[in-house]
């Protein structure tokens, strides 16, 4: 075994990148694909729906701004807060229609069924063990109704990046940083436990001016091969109906980034 690091490791990986809201939000601004893709298929449900992992509602506001009732689920207090900053500069019909809980998705109870269930950007990567994973499908057949869908997006594994030389760091130019305001060099460094099949990212920023206040956030992602996820999901009563590449309505290829998949509770599932 390569390496066996402490569960710190993971939970670390699971939460740090969601506490600086304001670095979150200036990264994935221009990521709108997944935005438009969640709220069409929200529209086509029309029905109220349960959002795990909606952080601070770069996709929750948008699907209620189309009209729709959303109960978002997630575990980081600072993602939420600002879910609520942001919901007060929307009008009051988009206010009411979103609600939150705070909490882990392995074991958030809601007394509702829903119609649609979502898990969005990479959110079930952060499962990073079978009884993880488990708990969590179990917890999804709790919330859907009998004819509802469980809709989850992933990131393909990328052999380039699992191969990479955690040794190296990889830059990108100099930015101003959102929350500090400084210029600071960034890089990221990839280590690949191929025993946990846990991808570890640490993002490394040096400010310009202060090389000495430089800091790193780790981020920790579950790799799913299409295969494995495919057994996860039959063995735990779920059933694929339709896999989307890339947030278009094409079939994955070799070269897709991402799958979502559409599912359904297999019949005969309790
Ligand atoms: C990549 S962010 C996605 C946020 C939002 N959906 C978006 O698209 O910007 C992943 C989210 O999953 C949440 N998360 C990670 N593990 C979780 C867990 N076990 N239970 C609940 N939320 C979790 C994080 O706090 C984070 O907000």
């Amino acid at each position: 075994m390569k390496r066996r690091g402490p569960d710190a490791e993971l939970d670390a990986g699971a939460r740090a990148h969601y506490e600086d809201v304001g670095y979150y939000t200036n990264t994935y601004a221009t990521r709108e694909d997944d935005v438009a893709y969640y709220v069409e298929l929200a529209i086509g449900h029309g029905c109220p729906l349960l959002e795990y992992g909606c952080g601070n509602g770069r996709i929750t506001i948008p699907t209620a701004r189309a009209g729709l009732d959303i109960l978002g689920v997630d575990q980081a207090a600072p993602m939420l807060k600002d879910l609520k900053r942001r919901l007060q500069s929307e009008d009051p019909g988009v206010q009411q229609r979103v609600r939150t809980r705070r909490g882990d998705m392995r074991s958030v109870k809601i007394n509702e069924t829903f119609g649609l269930v979502t898990c969005t950007f990479n959110t079930f990567l952060h499962l990073y063990d079978r009884p993880s994973v488990e708990r969590y499908l179990a917890r999804v057949h709790q919330h859907l109704k009998p004819t509802g869908r469980f809709v989850f997006d992933v990131s393909l594994p990328d052999p380039e990046e699992l191969a990479r030389d955690p040794k190296r760091a990889y830059g990108t130019p100099r930015f101003r940083h959102a929350t500090t305001g400084q210029v600071v060099r960034y890089g990221e460094r990839f280590d690949y436990d191929d025993m946990r099949q846990v991808l570890f990212v640490a993002m490394e920023f040096e400010p310009r001016d202060a090389p000495d206040e430089k800091w790193m956030t780790p981020l920790a992602h579950r790799q799913f091969f299409p295969q494995e996820l495919e057994a996860l999901l039959h063995y735990n009563g779920f059933a694929i109906e339709a896999i989307d590449a890339d947030f278009q309505e094409l079939p994955p290829t070799n070269d897709s980034a991402a799958l979502i998949y559409h599912c359904k509770a297999r019949r005969g599932w309790r």
